[in-house]
């Protein structure tokens, strides 16, 4: 009996000092001490032992178990310690390795476009000023002098929120809102999003930018809105762009024009994008209307203006060689990261 125990013992130890892992040690408590376990059959067989012999037995059943037992916490305790050092070890931060740079923002065409076309108009002293999205009809239309009747107004061209409001077609209300507030001499520019029930194509979107100019002073005349203008798409632009005034009408300039710069993709020999023409109309301008001013509170007889409206798009496409407006409302970022 006391070789066996004596076996049991060193069989025990041996397997607990192979142990590699949790599960390992569990199996030798299970062999060694469990219910069907070595010495648990040691411990059963004690009745066929000699009476007299039986406590000395079941004492060295009993310090074998607390060996195994002793020994098999030690080593729970040595593993354990063991697998945190190996777990540490795996997740330690090589701070050498290169960073991984955070993918940064880029500012859209758009806004680079306008920031531009703002540097160029605050330089000449404007003032950047802006104006609400959904309008009344009034300002968007009547106090233009577009008429109830206008084609203008017509549901295909006009997003309407109801009868009197809508969200507004073009930046032009800014003019009669400053006029109604500001006395002579003004100077502004007012940017913002305008809406048309329009097609999408490769120039046209049912919702745009537009950014709108208005100057009003004394002894105003066409020839100073000729030489802003121009003025203004040279610098855009560049010294050799040519600029194309085309008379025009809007109900609330007289007299009117459009302004046209020669294609950036063509050069003006005509091509896809400026539908062979050879230009790309970029803004409406005129000087404003007697009518428009009385209805805003100022004196035609005393003052005159103009006004201009500028298309942000269009402006964005001719600076940087992109040749379908759809590009600027995708959102790829593998476009935007190009500017
Ligand atoms: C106007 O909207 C006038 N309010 C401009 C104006 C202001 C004239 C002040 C006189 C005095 P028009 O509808 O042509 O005009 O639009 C002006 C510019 O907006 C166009 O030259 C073009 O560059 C741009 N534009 C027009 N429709 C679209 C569209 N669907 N998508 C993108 N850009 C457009
Ligand atoms: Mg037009």
């Amino acid at each position: 009996m006391k070789e066996k125990l004596e076996a049991i013992k060193i069989a025990a130890l041996s397997k607990l000092s192979k142990c590699t892992n949790l599960d390992g040690l569990n199996d030798v408590k299970v062999e060694f001490l469990g219910k069907k376990g070595e010495l648990t059959t040691v411990l059963k067989s004690l009745k066929d032992v000699a009476p007299e012999e039986r406590p000395k037995v079941g004492q060295m059943v009993n310090e074998v178990r607390s060996l195994i037992e002793t020994k098999l916490e030690e080593t729970r305790t040595a593993l354990a310690e063991k697998l945190r050092e190996a777990k540490l070890a795996s997740e330690v931060i090589d701070v050498t390795l290169p960073a991984k740079k955070p993918v940064i923002g880029h500012r859209h065409p758009n806004t680079l476009a306008l920031e531009e076309v703002e540097r160029i108009f605050i330089g000449m002293g404007y003032e950047v000023v802006e104006g609400p999205e959904v309008e009344l009809d009034y300002y968007n239309f009547e106090a233009l002098n577009i008429p109830a009747n206008h084609p203008a107004k017509d549901e295909q061209d006009t997003f309407y929120v109801n009868g009197d409001i809508l969200l507004r077609t073009q930046t032009s209300p800014c003019q009669v809102r400053v006029m109604e507030n500001n006395k002579p001499p003004i100077r502004i520019l007012a940017p913002g999003r305008v809406f048309r029930s329009d097609e999408v194509d490769g120039t046209h979107s049912p919702c745009f930018h537009q950014i709108e100019g208005l100057v009003v002073d004394k002894n105003i005349t066409f020839a100073d809105l000729k030489g802003t203008l121009a003025e203004f798409a040279k610098e855009l632009f560049g010294e050799d762009t040519k600029v194309k005034f085309r008379p025009h009408h809007f109900p609330f300039t007289e007299p009117s024009a459009e302004v046209d710069v020669s294609c950036f993709k063509c050069g003006g020999k005509g091509c896809r994008f400026c539908k062979g023409s050879g230009w790309i109309e970029i803004l409406g301008c005129g000087m404003v209307h007697p009518k428009v001013l009385r209805m805003s509170g100022i004196n035609p007889d005393e003052y005159t203006g103009f006004a201009f409206g500028v298309g942000l798009e269009r402006i964005a496409l001719l600076k940087y060689e992109i040749d379908d407006m759809r590009l600027l409302y995708e959102n790829d970022t593998r476009f935007l990261k190009q500017f």
